[in-house]
């Protein structure tokens, strides 16, 4: 008796669609179509998230947060983009970061609470953690400016989200990776197909 591998079902499946896409062109229009679709669907995400972005952030806040910038601004820069330390920059310049205006403030939050491992030579200085020297009211009065200023712009953030994240991490004290810290960025174009797939 001879035992034949049974057909990948796959196999029968893109057999079946070679057969009949060239004689159904329908098919392989919504393929086409796909991308525009994406596209369209991107935009819409990204207006939504502006106008949510919107609402107004309390002036006291972007006070309080300008005045503690001081303690970013030893690397950061008095504008945001990096202090030039010799050919090098002590910091990247966290205008347009992807990590500090996260939609989820626990990255940000979570930057300033552990710090980021140093991995290369790239910058002078070294991102520690400033979660001892600061209060929950002044980190998220500081991450509120910075994603306020500078041309940033993204949602407020509170001390209640500064002090859920400080509990979260209690007793964590190695600094993260930045391959962690991207890691908790959501994957890219997954916003785009959230809708897509309703
Ligand atoms: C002693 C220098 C120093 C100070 C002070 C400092 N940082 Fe940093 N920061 C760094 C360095 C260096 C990095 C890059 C770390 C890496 O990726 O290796 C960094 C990275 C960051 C990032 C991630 C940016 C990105 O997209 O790569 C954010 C956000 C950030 N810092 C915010 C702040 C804020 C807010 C403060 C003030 C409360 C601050 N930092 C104070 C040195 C500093």
């Amino acid at each position: 008796m001879t035992i034949r591998p049974p057909t990948k079902p796959e196999n029968v499946w893109y057999g079946e669609w070679k057969r009949l896409a060239p004689q159904w062109p329908a098919i392989q229009i919504p393929e086409m179509k796909f991308p525009l679709f994406a596209f369209a669907a991107a935009s819409f995400c990204a207006v939504s998230v502006a106008n949510a972005e919107d609402s107004p952030i309390d002036p006291e806040v972007m006070k309080l947060g300008q005045q503690n910038f001081a303690t970013c601004m030893a690397c950061h820069g008095a504008d945001g983009k990096g202090l030039k330390a010799g050919p090098m920059l002590m910091a990247p310049t966290i205008v347009g970061s992807k990590l500090l205006l996260a939609e989820d403030p626990s990255v940000p939050i979570t930057i300033l609470l552990r710090g980021i491992a140093k991995e290369d030579a790239k910058y002078a200085g070294m991102m520690a953690p400033l979660g001892g020297a600061l209060d929950d009211e002044k980190l998220a009065a500081i991450l509120t400016y910075a994603r306020n200023t500078f041309g940033n712009s993204a949602s407020a953030i509170t001390a209640e989200q500064v002090a859920k994240i400080r509990k979260e991490n209690e007793g964590k004290t190695a600094m993260l990776k930045r391959s962690e810290l991207e890691a908790m960025l959501p994957k890219e174009g997954e916003k785009a197909e959230a809708p897509a797939a309703e």
